[in-house]
C-alpha cells in the first residue's frame, strides 16, 4: 500500500514556456517533479507487487503520458491493458459514464494496478472499480498522478498518489480542456479566460464535447 505522502503541488516557481503563456496561468508541477515522484511511486509499487505478474489497467485517454512514464520505471513483469471511459451529459457533475473500450486481457485471479490521471469527484474510479471487481481479480490497487480531495463526492482514495492538488483547473501531461493541452509536458493551471466565459468554474470539462462544454452556464 501507499507509504509515501503525496507531494504538495504548491510552491512552484517554474515559468510557463512562452508558447503556452497565453493559455496557461502557471506551472503547477514541472516535468522534473513528475519524473522524480514517479520513480518513488514505482519503487513502492514494485515492493507491493513483487512476485506477481501484474496487469496494469490504464484509463483512456488522460493517462497516456503517466502510463508511458510510470511503466518505464517499473522493473516487474507486467502486462498492459486499457479501459475507455468517458462522461457525457448536460452537466459536468451529472454526466453519465460511458464505457468506450473494455479490457482484452483476462484479469481473473490477477493482481491489477489501475492507473488514472486524476481522482476528482471519484465517480469514474468508483465505477471502474465496480466493473473490474466483477471480473474477479485477486487484488486491485489504484494509482493516480493527481488527487483533488476537495472535490470528492464518492468515498474513495487511491493507493498511490503522485500529487495532491487544490481545486484548480489543471491541464497538461495528458489532462485536457476540450481535448486540448494534453501534450504539455508539465501540469499547468489554465487561465480562467480560457474556460470562464460560460463555464463551470474549476471543473475540468474534458468529459464534454467541446461545443457542449461551451454552452454550460457558470455554477
Ligand atoms: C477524467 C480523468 C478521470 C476522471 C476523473 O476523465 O481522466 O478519469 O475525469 O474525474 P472524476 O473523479 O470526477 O470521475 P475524462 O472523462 O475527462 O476523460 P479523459 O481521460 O479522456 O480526459
Amino acid at each position: 500500500m501507499n507509504s509515501s505522502t503525496p507531494t504538495s503541488a504548491f510552491a512552484n516557481t517554474a515559468r510557463v514556456p512562452a508558447r503556452w503563456r497565453p493559455d496557461v496561468e502557471r506551472v503547477l508541477i514541472t516535468q522534473g517533479r513528475i519524473r522524480n515522484r514517479l520513480r518513488i511511486l514505482a519503487r513502492e509499487i514494485e515492493r507491493d507487487f513483487i512476485g506477481s505478474e501484474m496487469v496494469v489497467v490504464s484509463l483512456l485517454n488522460g493517462t497516456v503520458m503517466l502510463l508511458a512514464d510510470l511503466v518505464r520505471c517499473l522493473s516487474l513483469p507486467l502486462r498492459l491493458d486499457f479501459i475507455g471511459v468517458s462522461s457525457y451529459g448536460a452537466g459536468t457533475e451529472s454526466g453519465e459514464l460511458i464505457f468506450t473500450k473494455d479490457l482484452r486481457l483476462d484479469v481473473r485471479g490477477r493482481d491489477v494496478l489501475l492507473v488514472d490521471d486524476i481522482l476528482d469527484t471519484g465517480r469514474t474510479m468508483t465505477r471502474v472499480l465496480e466493473r473490474l471487481t466483477a471480473l474477479g481479480p485477486r487484488r486491485i490497487r489504484t494509482c493516480v498522478l493527481l488527487d483533488k480531495p476537495s472535490r470528492r463526492i464518492k468515498s474513495i482514495q487511491a493507493d498511490y498518489v503522485g500529487f495532491e492538488i487544490p481545486d484548480v483547473f489543471v491541464v497538461g501531461y495528458g489532462l485536457d480542456f476540450a481535448e486540448r493541452y494534453r501534450n504539455l509536458p508539465f501540469v499547468g493551471v489554465l487561465h480562467p479566460d480560457i474556460y470562464s466565459h460560460k463555464q463551470t468554474g474549476t471543473r475540468r470539462l474534458s468529459r464534454l464535447n467541446p461545443p457542449e462544454a461551451m454552452k454550460i452556464s457558470a455554477l
